[in-house]
């Protein structure tokens, strides 16, 4: 039994989906506004709707969905706002998992997570341990995260290696700074989508968003579902993606 959503059928024949998705989950405060109900609303029903997400994704094969859940700029939110989503977070992950269980997805956090208070480090603790069994899809939750904060980690850990005489400056290429990032396993997103309409990444994957395919929609984050997600993968699957050389048909 389905228990993350209504049950659907899936017609993914032939689509090429991405095996790693990532997803800005932005627009709950424009949703709770439309219907004037106070932001904590919409950050609900965002919570909400990641289930969805999920489910969609795992049946769809997505391999890695990484979702933009907190940024390291949205601590700059009134402090009760910034209250309420640690909450959120906390309450989602707990009462959720049997769910994520039962579709089989492994959890796991991105972020300076480190840095977060100790009641929301021991929830990213469990939800990784617990679920390292899953193998379906898994589910990267990017909180407290910026692109530009890890990029600061990578070097550090890579001047740290300069400095204990591991390696030389000339020794640092591309390839090593990607294995110095937070998750080096989880390959670059192939496509991100950003529900709301803003067409800016707002330091999500800046490393690795090198060659994503970027798809804004309109549909504010809560409302974005499988019709969407559809159209998002056939947008992606009808691509050129051409990593700065020739498209096949003219590279004889
Ligand atoms: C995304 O929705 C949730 C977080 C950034 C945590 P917003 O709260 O940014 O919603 P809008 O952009 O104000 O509509
Ligand atoms: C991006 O949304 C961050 C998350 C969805 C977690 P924001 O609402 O913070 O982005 P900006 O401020 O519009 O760039
Ligand atoms: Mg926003």
């Amino acid at each position: 039994m389905a228990i993350l959503g209504k049950k659907k059928t899936y017609d993914t024949e032939g689509l090429k989906v991405p095996v790693s998705l990532g997803v800005i989950m932005d627009g709950n405060g424009r949703w709770a506004k439309k219907r004037m109900l106070p932001r904590s609303a919409g950050h609900r029903a965002g919570a909400e709707n990641l289930k969805e997400l999920c489910r969609n994704c795992g049946n769809y094969g997505v391999k890695y969905l990484t979702v933009y859940a907190f940024s390291t700029e949205n601590w700059a939110r009134p402090e009760d706002e910034v209250h309420q989503l640690m909450e959120l977070f906390v309450e989602f992950f707990e009462k959720y998992d049997p769910e994520l269980e039962e579709e089989g997805i492994r959890v796991r956090f991105t972020g300076d997570i480190a840095s977060l208070p100790e009641n929301i480090r021991e929830v990213c603790k469990r939800g990784e341990e617990r679920s390292l069994h899953r193998n379906k899809m898994q589910l990267i939750v990017a909180f407290n995260y910026g692109g530009r904060r890890e990029l600061e980690y990578a070097t550090r850990l890579i001047a740290q290696k300069v400095k204990d005489g591991e390696i030389n400056p000339e020794d640092i290429t591309e390839d090593m700074i990607s294995q110095n990032m937070y998750l080096p396993d989880v390959p670059d997103p192939e496509l991100i989508i950003r529900p709301s309409g803003e067409m800016r990444l707002s330091n999500f994957l800046l490393w690795e968003s090198a060659y994503s395919e970027l798809w804004v929609s309109e549909t504010l984050w809560p409302d974005f579902g499988y019709d969407e997600l559809t159209k998002a993968f056939s947008d992606f699957a009808r691509r050129d993606r051409r990593f700065g050389g020739l498209s096949k048909k003219d590279a004889k």
